[in-house]
């Protein structure tokens, strides 16, 4: 059975003193879903965040490494560094990275096999632009994302990964995709992952939806049956909120 997970991706937000606050409301939420919760500070406060939930039911994620193992990369943060302080899962592809930061599908790759490499685990992260969708093609710039960035990889690393569909029109707008959009593309990205590595690779990836879940609207995104989870944003940042969403399912 595939896992129900809901991530909060904290993004550029902060400070440590408001994340040992927001950890503290965290740890008080009551939690009456099986879905795994995962939360993704900054980097600066993932030690701080690790330490702090290391007796909770809450899993400090990073949200973003380099490829290279190390060396003359000034700002970046490695996968050995992010093991070496316990963190296990990393987010890779956000939306956000590609368009600031133009992280290509080839780099992207190389991220994949890093990760894995150092038996981390992903939530991969791919969705396409408001102007893909008004012209039809949604589903093959989806395609397209896991083809380039996962195709390289054998069925058994699926294992370690979880997927997140976040339409970059949904992101941070208020506009979420309906469920039925959201369920519409889930059980394609499925039917693509069939297609290539059989029903029991594609059964078992949680697929997530990320784009405007709040309180009020994830219960039906949660509902559809190819939709595993949520990666969160703007919401995650508000421990009630969150929580809300977690126990949606
Ligand atoms: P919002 O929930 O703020 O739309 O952000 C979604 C997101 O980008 C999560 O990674």
């Amino acid at each position: 059975m595939r896992k129900h997970i809901v991530a909060g991706n904290w993004k550029m937000n902060n400070g440590l003193i408001q994340t040992e606050t927001l950890i503290s409301e965290l740890k008080q939420q009551e939690k009456t879903s099986d879905a795994e919760v995962m939360i993704a500070p900054t980097f600066t406060n993932l030690w701080h965040a690790f330490q702090s939930t290391r007796q909770d039911d809450i899993e400090v994620i990073a949200q973003n490494m380099h490829f290279a193992e190390d060396g003359a990369y000034t700002g970046e943060v490695s996968a050995g560094m992010l093991k070496s302080i316990g963190i296990q899962t990393v987010i890779l592809g956000h939306s956000e990275r590609r368009a600031y930061f133009k992280e290509t599908d080839e780099s992207l790759a190389k991220k994949v096999s890093t990760a894995l490499a150092h038996n981390m685990r992903i939530v991969f992260c791919f969705g396409e632009e408001l102007s893909d969708r008004k012209a039809g093609n949604e589903e093959i710039v989806v395609e397209n994302q896991i083809k380039k960035a996962l195709f390289h990889l054998d069925a058994s690393a699926f294992k370690a990964i979880i997927l997140a569909y976040e339409p970059v029109w949904a992101i941070g707008t208020g506009e979420t995709a309906s469920p039925e959009q959201a369920q519409d593309m889930h059980a394609f990205i499925r039917k693509t992952l069939m297609n290539k590595y059989g029903e029991i690779t594609s059964d078992e990836v949680s697929i997530l939806y990320g784009g405007s879940v709040k309180p009020n609207n994830a219960k039906e995104i949660f509902s559809k049956p190819d939709v595993d989870g949520g990666l969160i944003g703007g919401a995650s940042l508000k421990a009630e909120d969150f929580y809300a969403i977690v126990n949606a399912f």
